[in-house]
């Protein structure tokens, strides 16, 4: 069955709070559908940059504000939804064959995703054309 923006959903993480500081964890298959195979984060990106502008054929994520706050705009070729993260305990999950662009990055914001597989460009459909097409 093919992905819609109502199957971007935010995943509340554990957290334990302590006065020390509080604490997060991920497991694979536990917290997420998925394996972790790669993780990468985005930072130091400037006032109004936008990033993303993509869909994956078969890629799924878990998209967390480590740090400050951005947007996440997800469109599956028919509905557009926006997610604003703003917190280290929520992650957006990213089904395959979504489009996405994230933008209005807070100063010092980080941007962390965990991806069920290793980088492949073969993966991506970087025209929103050609993905309306595919959808
Ligand atoms: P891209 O996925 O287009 O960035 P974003 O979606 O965050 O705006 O990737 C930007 C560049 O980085 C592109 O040349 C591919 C490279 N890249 C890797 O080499 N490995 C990776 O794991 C990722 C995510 C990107």
């Amino acid at each position: 069955m093919k992905s819609t923006v109502d199957d971007c959903k935010i995943i509340e993480l554990p957290s334990i709070k302590d006065h020390r500081g509080n604490l997060s964890f991920i497991e694979s298959n536990e917290h997420i559908p998925f394996d972790i195979k790669r993780v990468y984060y985005l930072y130091d990106v400037p006032g109004g940059a936008e990033r993303g502008g993509h869909a994956h054929k078969e890629l799924q994520q878990l998209i967390i504000a480590m740090s400050g706050s951005f947007d996440v705009i997800v469109d599956d070729g028919k509905k557009r939804k926006k997610f604003h993260l703003n917190r280290s305990y929520y992650g957006l999950l990213m089904p395959t064959m979504i489009w996405r662009e994230l933008n209005n990055f807070s100063s010092g914001s980080v941007c962390l995703v965990l991806a069920s597989e290793k980088y492949d460009e073969n993966d991506y459909i970087r025209e929103y054309k050609e993905f309306r097409n595919v959808k």
